[in-house]
């Protein structure tokens, strides 16, 4: 039997056949909600069925609960201006639009006015606009509507189409595969040799790994998902067992929210059906916000069957070439001038200048297909 989603049932907004009325009002969606309509359709963000209303919004940003005490950590919400609010009544159903396409409608219960500064303050654990996920915060409109929404019409995926895999059917997939515990790894980065050692640690102990890039809006120095995809795809073919490892997207936007993005990431591949899920150093970090493993220690608010998924917890790894060997300080000995410790600038930076990045940092054929990727970008842009 599979494990339930979060909630206890698989949320199914979608109705591709319902017909689209023009007539309705309309909000214009940004990047993020239009991915986040997706997921609340397709389950991924199961119990959700909606944007959220007031005492959600209050109860996840105070207490990482919905109101009902689901633990929940990230606000999902749908915000627009003042004077779209105004034209907005309760009861009313508007439709949800990205350049002139409809994509959903939404059944309006509430409109409120948030404060910014302490869900920056709750959520992100600091109000400094440096912080991506803080700017992006203050940078959305002012007001917050909410209410059941239903997908009328998916958004194309020009890119990797066939990577972009429902909950429903990554459930199905696993069951196919016989595997009966699942680890999912959230990254918003390529695979380095210290993701390769933390994801096939796991992998001794369960039957598959779920590795489920983040593709949806990220910071503009990260690495572009159509890169990445490439790079992950060389790597699966070289290096990993082809039965036990299931590639498919996860097109939210990144928050930046380090620890309560950690929980996030974990209930959402819940849903998608993982039984186990990954947290290493500084999950979903940026700069210095957050301790190396506050994304860790918050997993301890939560009762392990209220989360109903299991954390696998790892220690920052390293190559150390006392060793020869992947490591972390769980398992070397030895000095850390002997470890080989890139920062994620430091690669993007080396790979924008065509340098190569040490072997023992990422594998050769990685590096080849970053290097001509972010090239081909760097031409055509
Ligand atoms: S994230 O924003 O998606 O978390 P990243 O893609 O770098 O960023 O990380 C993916 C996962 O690998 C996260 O769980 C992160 O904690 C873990 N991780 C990344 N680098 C290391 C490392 N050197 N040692 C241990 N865990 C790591």
């Amino acid at each position: 039997m599979s494990i339930k989603p979060h909630g206890g049932k698989l949320i199914n907004r979608t109705n591709l056949s319902s017909n689209i009325d023009l007539s309705l009002n309309h909000v214009e969606l940004d990047s993020m909600e239009l991915s986040d309509l997706e997921l609340i359709a397709n389950g991924a963000y199961s119990p959700l069925e909606g944007f959220m209303g007031k005492a959600d919004y209050y109860s996840v940003v105070h207490n990482m609960r919905l109101e009902n005490g689901i633990p929940w950590s990230i606000p999902i919400t749908l915000a627009v201006d003042e004077w779209k609010m105004a034209e907005i009544k309760e009861g009313d159903t508007i439709n949800l639009v990205q350049n002139d396409i409809v994509y959903g409608t939404m059944i309006i219960k509430e409109k409120f006015k948030p404060d910014k500064y302490i869900e920056a303050e709750w959520v992100y654990q600091t109000t400094d606009l440096n912080h991506p996920g803080v700017k992006k915060l203050f940078e959305r409109p002012d007001f917050y509507l909410s209410g059941p929404i239903t997908l009328l019409r998916k958004p194309e995926k020009i890119m990797f189409p066939t990577y972009y895999v429902d909950p429903i059917k990554t459930r199905e997939k696993f069951k196919e595969l016989g595997w009966k515990t699942i680890v999912g790894f959230q990254t918003r980065n390529p695979v380095h040799r210290a993701h390769e050692y933390i994801q096939k640690s796991a992998l001794e102990i369960v039957d598959g790994l779920f590795l489920n890039p983040l593709v949806g809006e990220t910071k503009s120095d990260d690495i572009p998902s159509e890169i990445r995809m490439k790079s992950y795809q060389i790597l699966l073919e070289n290096y990993y067992p082809k039965h036990r490892v299931f590639l498919s997207v996860f097109p939210a936007a990144m928050r930046y929210a380090g620890p309560r993005e950690a929980i996030f990431h974990a209930i959402v591949r819940k849903n998608f059906g993982c039984t186990h899920f990954i947290v290493g150093r500084d999950h979903a970090g940026v700069g210095n916000y957050y301790g190396t493993y506050d994304s860790q220690k918050i997993f301890s608010n939560f009762d392990e069957d209220e989360l109903g998924i299991e954390p696998l917890f790892f220690e920052h790894s390293f190559y150390c070439k006392q060793c020869e060997n992947m490591a972390s300080k769980k398992t070397c000995p030895h000095e850390s001038e002997h470890h080989v410790i890139l920062s994620g600038t430091k690669v993007r930076e080396m790979l924008k200048k065509g340098e190569h990045p040490p072997k023992e940092f990422s594998r050769p054929e990685v590096v080849k297909t970053l290097i001509e990727g972010l090239n081909e970008a760097y031409i055509l842009h």
